[in-house]
C-alpha cells in the first residue's frame, strides 16, 4: 500500500488522476454526511433508529404501506432542505477536469439523495434508484412531485395511492431482495473494468454488489483509493486509505490534479 506523504494523500494518486484517461468513482453515505443527511451505519445514522428489515423491503411495504411511504417523505424532505456539499462539488470539477482533457469519468453511486446531479455531475449512474421518483406498483406509472406531496403528506396513516388506478405508491429506490437497475450497474462495472483511478469515497464497502466495484477496479489494473475518515472491509486490497471527510479531502485533491494538469497541458 502507498503511504501519502506530507498531505493526506499521495503524489501518485494526483498524478494518475491528472494525467490517466479513465476515471471511475463509487460514492456512499458518507459524501452526503456532510449536507446532513445521515449516513446508514455510523453512530446515529438511518439503520440505527429503523430496522432495514422493517422498512425497506417489499414485504414490510406491503404489510405496512403507511409506515413505509412515512418514512420515504421523511426522507425526501430532509434531502429537500439540503444543498450539495464540497465534496459533491470537487467530484463535478473533476469529472470537468478529465473530460476536458479527453478522458472518460463515470461516477456510481448508491446514494438516492440526487445530490450529485445537483452538484453538477453528468455521468452518473444510481444503483440505489431515486428519492426524487414515485410510482405505482400496479400500473408503474411515474407519479408528479406534485402528486406525490398532496398523497403523501396527509399523515403517517393514510396510504398512498395511484391517481389512476388505486395502486400503491413506492419510492424508486432498490430495496433489499431487489435487482439493481441494470443499465446502472452495467455502467457501473464497465466504467470499474475498464478505470485506470478508481476513488471510492464514503462507503461502509459492506453492500453488494456496489462494494465490489473498487475490487473489480483493482483486479483490472487500476489505482484505486478510498477516502474516508474509518477504515473499511476493502482498505486493505486497495492502493491506498486516505483517512478524512470527502468534504475536505477531495477539494484539496481535485485542485492539486487541477494545478498538475495545467501545468503538464
Ligand atoms: P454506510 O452508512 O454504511 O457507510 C457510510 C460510510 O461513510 C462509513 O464508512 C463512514 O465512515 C463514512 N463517512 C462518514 N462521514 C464521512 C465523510 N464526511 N466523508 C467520507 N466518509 C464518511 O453507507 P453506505 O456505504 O452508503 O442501501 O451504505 C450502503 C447501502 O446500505 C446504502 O445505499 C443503503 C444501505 O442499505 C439500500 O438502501 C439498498
Amino acid at each position: 500500500m502507498h503511504q501519502p506523504v506530507g498531505d493526506l494523500f499521495s503524489d501518485t494518486l494526483v498524478e494518475r488522476l491528472a494525467r490517466t484517461r479513465r476515471v471511475g468513482v463509487l460514492t456512499g453515505a458518507g459524501i452526503s454526511a456532510e449536507s446532513g443527511v445521515p449516513t446508514f451505519r455510523d453512530e446515529g445514522g438511518l439503520w440505527q433508529r429503523f430496522k432495514p428489515e422493517e422498512l425497506a423491503n417489499v414485504k414490510a411495504f406491503l404489510e405496512n404501506p403507511a409506515l413505509v411511504q412515512g418514512w420515504y417523505r421523511h426522507r425526501r424532505e430532509v434531502i429537500e432542505g439540503v444543498d450539495p456539499n464540497p465534496g459533491h462539488d470537487a467530484l463535478a470539477a473533476l469529472e470537468q477536469l478529465v473530460t476536458e482533457r479527453g478522458g472518460s469519468f463515470h461516477l456510481a453511486t448508491q446514494n438516492v439523495d440526487g445530490l450529485h446531479h445537483r452538484a453538477g455531475s453528468e455521468s452518473v449512474s444510481e444503483l440505489h434508484g431515486s428519492l426524487t421518483r414515485t410510482y405505482c406498483i400496479d400500473c408503474e406509472r411515474e407519479a408528479t412531485p406534485d402528486e406525490v406531496a398532496a398523497l403523501t403528506n396527509a399523515d403517517d396513516e393514510t396510504r398512498a395511492e395511484c391517481p389512476d388506478c388505486g395502486g400503491l405508491l413506492r419510492p424508486d429506490v432498490v430495496w433489499f431482495g431487489e435487482q439493481l437497475p441494470e443499465t446502472e450497474i452495467r455502467a457501473a462495472e464497465r466504467a470499474a473494468g475498464t478505470a485506470d483511478v478508481y476513488l471510492s469515497v464514503g462507503t461502509s464497502s459492506v453492500v453488494f454488489p456496489a462494494a465490489g466495484l473498487p475490487l473489480t477496479a483493482a483486479a483490472n489494473g487500476a489505482y484505486t483509493a478510498e477516502i474516508n475518515p474509518e477504515r473499511t472491509p476493502l482498505s486493505r486490497q486497495l492502493d491506498e486509505h486516505v483517512s478524512g471527510k470527502a468534504g475536505d479531502v477531495l477539494p484539496r485533491l481535485v485542485e492539486r490534479v487541477r494545478t498538475m494538469q495545467a501545468e503538464t497541458s
